[in-house]
Parts: structure tokens; sequence; C-alpha cells
């Protein structure tokens, strides 16, 4: 009786949209929700505004703006949403003494993936699929913020997974970067910016061994010294893009941290790049190229021309890209993988998929967030509910 009533009210649902093959397949995912979900879909992406940490009172300029605190208590890093939500806010502004941009524009869904990545002073941190960079930078804020602001004379705990060695007692990371930095040099058609994060600044082998040697997991460094330890790689496939997320560093962190910032260029789903990087990182950010639900939803030759499989092809390459990141963690080291779909397909089963098929390397890290539902694996930010989103996550733990 029940699933009569169920099946009735969905058709009634139905037939109150355009049945396009997009409809057919999320109404058959989210039943009777997908209307309500659809329509909040169909609504203009609202923006908070991440306020760069390394401007001069940066909230004071947001406060005049009628901007207010946005409440996401999981989030260390001050971010402001405009009282009117149907308003637009403003481009963000050189600050006057650093000459930095103050605020970084996105969906707050977007903090959720590097909220959880928990990032922290002296971690090797990669970024696979990073361009335009809101999510790297937000890493950067939450972590660079903190670690800039201590006192020289205080010291600092490393990590434990920071310094971990490899068999031979050489710091695993100092294979991995310079392999970065000789991949990358190998590219003749790279552009080289005039920004500190180029691959080029990357410390050589031996400079990564001698400063690294002399260290060990309860060793206490200075501030800058553990600056000196920490380093985001910032990864994207593609060349444009990439161009695109070093302007947006050079835009928003001063030069201490551009330092510490390096970006490549590489395809992160193959083989090649898997050898290159085996257990090099303490977090990694598997941000994967989704099908963007939402954006098809705003594009009516793309919403035409949506199907089904197209979520199957993206489930391939994410699961490769999350593959590689499991061979490149270090041991304890934290995987987040995230997506921007609305499908189980590219969500929840692509995790299904390796825990699956693989010798179990890594083991699921249940998470919850003040934003957001739970997932079989993860955790879903959807915007019927909250306004934000649509943004899926899950936390690997690797064995
Ligand atoms: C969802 S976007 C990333 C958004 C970004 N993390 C941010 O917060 O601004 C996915 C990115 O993955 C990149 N990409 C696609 N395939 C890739 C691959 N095989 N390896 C590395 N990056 C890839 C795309 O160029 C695209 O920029």
């Amino acid at each position: 009786m029940r699933a009569v009533v169920v099946y009735v009210s969905r058709r009634t649902a139905m037939a109150k949209l355009h049945l396009s093959a997009f409809d057919v397949f999320y109404a058959a995912v989210y039943g009777d929700r997908w209307p309500k979900l659809r329509a909040a879909l169909c609504e203009p992406v609202r923006h908070v505004a991440l306020v760069n940490p390394f401007c001069a009172s940066p909230a004071a300029v947001l406060e005049d703006l009628g901007a207010k605190p946005f409440a996401l208590p999981e989030c260390t890093t001050h971010t402001y949403e405009l009282s009117d939500v149907a308003a637009k806010w403003p481009q963000p502004q050189a600050d006057a003494e650093s000459g930095l941009l103050n605020m970084y524009l996105l969906d707050a869904a977007s903090l959720v993936p590097a909220i959880l990545l928990q990032a922290e002073a002296g971690h090797r941190v990669y970024d696979m699929c990073s361009a335009p960079g809101g999510k790297c930078l937000a890493i950067a804020f939450m972590l660079f913020a903190n670690l800039l602001k201590q006192p020289s004379a205080n010291s600092l705990r490393v990590p434990p997974s920071a310094s971990a060695s490899d068999a031979s007692g050489r710091p695993q990371v100092a294979h991995s970067l310079a392999e970065d930095a000789a991949d990358d040099l190998k590219r003749a058609d790279q552009p080289s910016l005039p920004i500190a994060s180029d691959a080029s600044k990357v410390s050589t082998p031996a400079d990564a061994a001698d400063s690294d040697d002399e260290t060990d997991d309860d060793e206490e460094l200075t501030p800058e010294a553990l600056l000196a330890r920490t380093l985001i790689v910032a990864n994207d496939a593609s060349q444009a893009r990439r161009v695109r997320l070093q302007h947006v560093l050079r835009d928003y962190l001063p030069e201490t941290c551009r330092d510490r910032v390096q970006t490549s260029c590489q395809d992160a789903s193959l083989p090649k790049w898997s050898s290159a990087h085996r257990v090099s990182y303490d977090r990694i950010l598997v941000d994967a190229p989704c099908s963007s639900d939402r954006h098809v939803l705003h594009d009516p030759v793309e919403f035409e021309q949506w199907q089904p499989g197209r979520s199957k092809n993206m489930a391939q390459r994410q699961y490769a890209l999350l593959g590689n990141a499991i061979k490149a963690a270090k041991s304890k080291a934290r995987i987040v993988y995230s997506t921007c779909s609305l499908s189980p397909l590219e969500n929840d089963d692509v995790i299904d998929k390796y825990l699956r098929k693989k010798v179990p390397a890594v083991k699921v890290v249940r998470i919850r967030f003040s934003i957001g539902e739970s997932t079989r694996h993860g955790w879903h930010v959807l915007p019927d509910t909250c306004g934000w989103g649509p943004i899926y996550c899950a936390v690997l733990e690797k064995l």
C-alpha cells in the first residue's frame, strides 16, 4: 500500500517537471524530495566571503558592507555572509597595506572538504585537483594564519606523521618533491610565472635531506622551522586552470606562505603519477572533477545533452584519482574525497568500489558537520536543507 502511495506521489511530482533524462535519473535517486531539491538548485548560487587573514583589519571592511559573521562552528578562519541573501557581493578589494585581495567568495559548502582535511603545521598536503583554488586558499588561510602569528620565541611540536621516514631513513617527502620538481621542469610548455610557488623554488633533494635528517618526531621546532617543513602542493591537470590557480595564490597569500605553496600540472589519474608520489603526503584532498549537476541545471544546452552515462564515465576517472591518492598517502594520513555531484555513482559508490575491490588500505572516518546530512560513507550538503552546496565529502584514513 505504502509503495503505491509513494509511486503515485512521485508520478504527480514528475508530472509537474520537465521530464528530461536528468529529472528521471534524479527523481529515482531522491524520490519525493527531488522537486524541492531541484528548485533549490535552480536558485542563484550563494556565496560567503572568506576573509583574507593576511590583510590589515579585513573584517572591518566587510562589516562596512553590511556583512555579518557566518556561523560555521567548524571553520577556524573568518567567514562572512551578507545579511540580505539576495544581495550581491562587491568585487574583492586590494588591501592598502599588504596589496593582497581582502576576501575570496565561495559557496559555504566548499569549506567543508577544506575543514575536514585537518591540515596542520608541518604537514605535506597535496591538493590533487586544485584549480581555480578556493579550497586550496581556505586550507592555506587556516594552516598559515595561526602559524605566522606564533611568537618566534615559542617552539611548536612537529605532528608525528610530518617527519616520517622510509625504510632507508630518508624523509619520504624529499623523494616526492624531487620528482615533482623534475616532472615540472621537464614540461617545456609551462610558463614560468613570477610567483614564488613555481616548481623551480622547491628545495633540492639534498636540501630536504639536510634539514629533515636533523629532526625526529618529538622535536620542538620554532614557528619558522615548522613553516619551512609545511608544504601545500596545488596540482591541476589543466595548464590554463593552473595559471588561474597561480594568480589566485599570488593575489591572496603573502610571500612567506607562497614559498610553501607549490603548483604543478600533472594528470593525477595516471599510473606514472602514482609511481612518482608513492607514500609522500600527510593530507590529500581529491576534489574530483564531476558531473557538476547544479551547473547543468543552469545551462540549457548541457541540460538537454545530459545522459546518465556521464556520471558513470566520471565515476571511472574519480576512482582512478582516489586510488592514486590512497597510494600517495603516508600511513595514518587523511584523504578527503569530494565532488559537487548529486549522483551516488560519483559519491558513495566510488568509495564503495575502492573498499570492495582492493586490499583495504584505508578505513572510512565517520564525520558530522553543522550543515548537511550523513550518507553511507560520507556527508552531503544539499541546498534544499541549508541553501548551500551540493558538496559530497568522504574522509578516509590510510592504514
Ligand atoms: C571540481 S574542480 C576543482 C575545484 C578546486 N578544488 C577549487 O576548490 O577551486 C576539478 C579540477 O580537476 C581538474 N582535473 C580533472 N582531471 C584531473 C586529473 N586527472 N588530474 C588532476 N586534475 C584534474 C580540472 O582541471 C578541474 O580544475
